[in-house]
């Protein structure tokens, strides 16, 4: 865990918070990818316990609620993100537990107790990924499901001139990198499709889907101008991977 790294991401989200809120969650995954909709990774949630890692302005713990979940937990780094969780939150049928931490540390959850534990576009903020798998592992009961999405590795790597792409960095290189597209300084962490998919196995989790598909919406076509997410690249890349992994 990289404690200068995670308090410098802290300052940066507790700024930007408020571009994000309600951005891609659930059903969406994240960019151009396809919807729980028609992915069905979920399934029914009715009466599950869940548990929302990065859980940003809670739009996702509220989808939840509209599904008829028994109880829902989020952890953010974010004391921004969880104010307005907490608002998003406020009118929720089920009981709600807001955790201010990095998920790459246990605030004091629960072991063995969740059916589902889930994570949209945040994962890739960890300092820890092993550390993180070992705690959503700790924390879901035997059979329980994990389910995130993240920025496909691959998409940062590939520059894009007018509907020309070059490959700028090396897919080997994993580690921190500069995330450049905001003011604030941030760090987040690249690893590649089967570094996730091993250190998943090494925690103790079955993988069932991977996903790399893409799903063009009319709001993407709108937003074709955006500079990172544009629908030629992702023609050629998909921008999001989903893993659906189940806990042994
Ligand atoms: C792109 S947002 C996604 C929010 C939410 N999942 C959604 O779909 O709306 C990423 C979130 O990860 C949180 N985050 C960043 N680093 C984190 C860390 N190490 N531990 C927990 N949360 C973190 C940020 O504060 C932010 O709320």
């Amino acid at each position: 865990m990289d404690i200068n790294n995670l308090m410098r991401n802290k300052k940066s989200w507790d700024e930007v918070a408020s571009r994000f809120f309600g951005r891609n969650p659930l059903p969406e995954y994240g960019p151009m990818a396809p919807l729980e909709d028609e992915l069905n990774l979920l399934g029914n949630v009715t009466n599950w316990k869940v548990l929302d890692i990065g859980c940003g302005s809670g739009h996702s713990l509220k989808y939840m609620d509209e599904r008829q979940a028994s109880e829902l937990w989020g952890i953010d780094l974010s004391t921004k993100q969880l104010e307005a969780a907490a608002k998003t939150l406020s009118n929720s049928h089920a009981p709600v537990q807001l955790f201010e931490s990095a998920m790459e540390v246990n605030p004091g959850l629960p072991n063995n107790y969740f059916d589902l534990v889930y994570s949209i576009y945040a994962i890739g903020w960890t300092t820890d990924l092993q550390k993180t798998f070992r705690n959503v592992h700790q924390y879901l009961k035997p059979g329980g499901i994990f389910v995130f999405s993240w920025e496909h590795p691959f998409y940062r790597l590939v520059s894009q001139k007018d509907n020309h792409f070059a490959m700028k960095i090396s897919y080997h290189q994993e580690g921190p990198y500069d995330h450049i597209s905001w003011q604030q300084p941030a760090i987040m962490q690249q690893y590649k499709i089967s570094t996730y998919v091993n250190y998943l196995v090494e925690t103790g989790f079955q993988i069932e889907r991977l996903i790399e598909d893409i799903a063009i919406s009319p709001e993407d076509l709108k937003r074709q101008e955006n500079r990172w997410y544009s629908i030629a690249k992702a023609n050629m890349i998909p921008p999001t991977f989903i893993i659906k992994c189940k806990k042994i």
